[in-house]
């Protein structure tokens, strides 16, 4: 028998999101320019622990930061501000995925470095609410979440900026259950969110002068959303005449970045929100595991810098949080700095790293007691970071490997 019960309120919870998402795109339509930091007397940059071995990492990627922009920080130009309580037993206790005060707090600061939080699943100890990662991306409308990975002694060289706030994520915690058997979540794609994800990857590649654009969906079976972002790539891509560009479906785009003889040939990668997360942590595991893989999720009047991995409440609980790679965050680090405009710091960070985890390795992090601790290795990437010569031995590696 057809439940009409069911039906009249699986439309009102659809008319309902219908609504909220209109009004999210005339938001959009409005949104203001990006933030020119180079014009503000104060960066503020928020640091939030997280959870799990999130602050086991940020220790050290905060003492790096200390230690780059000791002058700033001295005259004021910069502030590194702690922003505790992010934690999931806080979020936990107010069912919020983030406490509305820590909300407040993040939108007074300009730029934000923040550790992993634990996101719970149906079936976790913890009520299944939202992650306070998506809740972020979503309040800050950090819409381009730029994920790069790079193994110079293959040639892979991949950028990936992956949709941050619609697809599937935007509405992930505003499924239905019309009945006990039948269950829907729901999948958004934008005119406006597609565009500007877009028109940021190709910016990228002209601005890199990367002549190639790869745009990644499902639309042969996605058809209507996948199929709007695919025909937005079409769009955007005739504003960008000296830039090719080519799509291909997540499925063998999977494949591909396994193919050994090909994947070099990949730049600049966008796509959808989920594709985007699934195939980052592939991408990271080519590098060398999430944990040297740091991630930036940009909008145009704030931005968030973190770790690509989770929370790993497992290592924790085993006593191992100290052996936790603090190589992700690091990475998210120079990720910030590069955008708020101090690049020779940045990019002194990204050759000590490209040094310390790539090429030198005078210290492994195996993330057991077999391996170095995360103190042990910022202490190694500090030390390099503090070589007079770190260009010239950086320069020394490339193309030797
Ligand atoms: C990531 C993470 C998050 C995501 C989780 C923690 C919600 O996997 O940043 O890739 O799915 O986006
Ligand atoms: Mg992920």
């Amino acid at each position: 028998m057809v439940d009409q019960v069911a039906i009249e309120k699986a439309k009102e919870h659809f008319g309902r999101l219908v609504k909220e998402q209109l009004d999210r795109v005339e938001q959009m339509k409005h949104s203001e320019g990006w933030t020119d930091y180079s014009k503000k007397k104060r960066i503020v940059i928020g640091i939030v622990g997280g959870d799990g071995i999130g602050p086991y990492i940020c220790k050290h990627a905060r003492t790096v930061l200390e230690h780059l922009l000791a002058e700033e920080i001295s005259s004021g130009k910069v502030e590194l501000r702690t922003i505790d309580g992010l934690t999931i037993e806080n979020r936990v206790k107010l069912l919020k995925p983030i406490p509305p005060e820590i909300l407040e707090e993040l939108k007074r600061c300009d730029v934000i470095l923040k550790g992993p939080t634990t996101t719970p699943k149906k079936g976790d100890p913890w009520p299944n609410i939202e992650s306070a990662n998506i809740s972020m991306r979503r309040e800050l409308d950090l819409f381009a979440n730029v994920r790069p990975v790079r193994v110079p002694s293959q040639g892979i060289d991949w950028m990936f900026f992956r949709e941050n706030t619609e697809g599937s994520y935007i509405l992930g915690s505003r499924g239905l259950n019309v009945t006990d058997d039948l269950a829907f979540d729901f999948c958004v794609t934008t005119t406006q969110g597609s565009e500007r994800i877009i028109r940021l990857a190709f910016e990228h590649a002209k601005k890199n002068r990367i002549g190639k654009v790869t745009v990644v969906t499902k639309a042969n079976v996605i058809k209507v959303t996948d199929g709007k972002f695919l025909g937005m790539a079409e769009r955007v891509s005739k504003d960008y005449p000296g830039i090719k560009w080519d799509d291909w479906f997540i499925d063998i785009m999977t494949a591909k970045l396994l193919d050994e003889a090909r994947r070099h040939e990949f730049k600049v990668m966008v796509l959808p929100n989920l594709y985007g997360d699934i195939i980052t942590d592939e991408a990271a595991q080519i590098q060398g595991g999430v944990g040297t893989a740091g991630s930036a999720n940009i909008g145009t009047r704030y931005a968030m810098f973190e770790a690509i991995h989770g929370s790993a409440p497992r290592m924790v609980e085993e006593g191992r949080a100290k052996y936790a790679d603090p190589s992700s965050i690091i990475k998210a680090a120079a990720m910030l700095l590069n955008h708020i405009g101090f690049t020779e710091e940045s990019s002194r960070l990204e050759m000590a790293l490209d040094i310390c985890g790539q090429y030198e390795r005078r210290l492994v992090i195996t993330g057991r007691s077999n391996g170095a601790t995360g103190e042990q290795f910022a202490r190694y990437l500090m030390e390099t970071l503090g070589d007079m010569d770190l260009e010239d031995r950086w320069k020394g590696y490339q193309g030797s490997k």
